[in-house]
């Protein structure tokens, strides 16, 4: 029977997450949780969000399935049941108001059962745990499962979350519906994602992205990227909202995620820069903090804000020349042999220097 202890401060944010999700719509909802495993996901989400007043814990089974019926029989008072269920296929109860997917690996298998149970204007949340994939170490098997061109090298996980948002757009197409992100990152070894699927609000931001014609951070692989979602990864309102639950087993984690989280939705663009490649690309003596790239280029007028995505990286609606410049500016500019030494000399996306 799989429980992972690691994933706590993630449930700790779904908790999170769904209380706001509900306060903002006004009433609670139902829920499925189609992978349940032992059920403490859903049953903390339904214990403690105050957001969900009907789940259903699903799990194919196996020699101890029965954890599952017998914890999720304990909330039966709270509206919980439990079925033995294979989740590739809408199990019966639904429409339900959130759906949570949370595979091992790749989630494609349980997309259009996902789709097909979520009422409208639901909240869908999905991991996706196949980085390997999405994050491009495996470029044919990118290409071949999500029908996309991955970002490889350190932006590959960033990338991976756009590509695995635009594969759940082109689902919600599919169905006439589109996809909102609420609140969507990369984490250690998976991507997970929280978005609203209602009505179609336009053209999706999805797109390609040609690094030779592109001014945001370089990328560090060669050729067009994508397809791949190009919008927010956060609705600022909600994550405005989000608040520590009171029985958050992580509570000074989850207080200092959520704190990154407000900061990035003010520069809430694709991809982020790293101080320490650009003292590299621009050979400087040492790199300037983050916190000053962000200072700096707030004061010239630009949003930035630091990134979930990495400690010590920072998002900013700046062109890259603006960036490089700013850099340049801070004290310690000049070509040191260490920072000349570690650029590679065929890097096939040069920045500006
Ligand atoms: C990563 S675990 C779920 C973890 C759980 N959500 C939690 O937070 O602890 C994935 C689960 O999916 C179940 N599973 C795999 N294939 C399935 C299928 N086709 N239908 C239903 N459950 C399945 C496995 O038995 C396993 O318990």
């Amino acid at each position: 029977m799989f429980y992972n202890g690691a994933m706590s401060l993630d449930r700790d944010l779904h908790v999170a997450i769904v209380a706001a999700w509900a306060r903002s719509r006004g009433r609670p909802g139902s829920a499925w949780e189609m992978l349940g495993a032992t059920g403490v996901r859903g049953l903390r989400v339904l214990v403690e969000s105050g957001g969900i007043d009907r789940l259903v814990s699903t799990d194919a089974g196996g020699p101890a399935s029965h954890v599952l019926a017998e914890n999720v029989r304990r909330y039966s008072d709270r509206g919980a049941t439990s079925q033995q269920w294979d989740a590739r296929r809408p199990v019966p109860g639904g429409p339900f108001d959130h759906v949570d997917l949370d595979p091992f690996g790749s989630p494609l298998p349980f997309l259009d059962a996902a789709f097909d149970s979520l009422a409208h204007d639901g909240l869908l949340s999905v991991t996706a745990t196949d980085l390997i994939v999405l994050a491009g170490v495996d470029r044919a098997a990118t290409r071949r499962r999500y029908d996309a061109n991955p970002v490889q090298g350190r932006l590959g996980p960033e990338g991976g979350l756009r590509i695995l948002l635009r594969t759940l757009s082109d689902r919600a197409a599919a169905r006439g519906r589109g996809i909102r992100p609420l609140v969507c990152y990369v984490r250690d070894h998976y991507i997970r994602v929280y978005v609203g699927v209602g009505s179609v609000d336009g053209a999706p931001p999805v797109g390609t992205i040609d690094p030779l014609d592109w001014d945001g951070p370089p990328f560090r692989s060669a050729g067009p990227v994508g397809p791949m979602w190009v919008g927010p990864l956060f609705d600022g309102e909600l994550v405005a909202g989000l608040s520590v639950p009171s029985a958050a087993a992580n509570a000074a984690a989850l207080d200092r995620l959520l704190s990154r989280f407000r900061e990035e939705t003010v520069a809430d663009v694709p991809f982020y820069y790293e101080p320490n490649l650009i003292a590299r690309d621009a050979r400087l003596a040492s790199p300037p903090p983050s916190e000053w790239f962000v200072s700096t280029l707030r004061a010239q007028g630009h949003p930035t804000g630091r990134t979930h995505a990495r400690d010590g990286a920072f998002r900013t609606r700046a062109g890259r020349e603006l960036v490089y410049a700013a850099a340049r500016s801070h004290g310690g500019a000049g070509d040191t042999s260490a920072t000349a030494r570690s650029r590679s000399p065929d890097d096939p996306n040069p920045s500006p220097r």
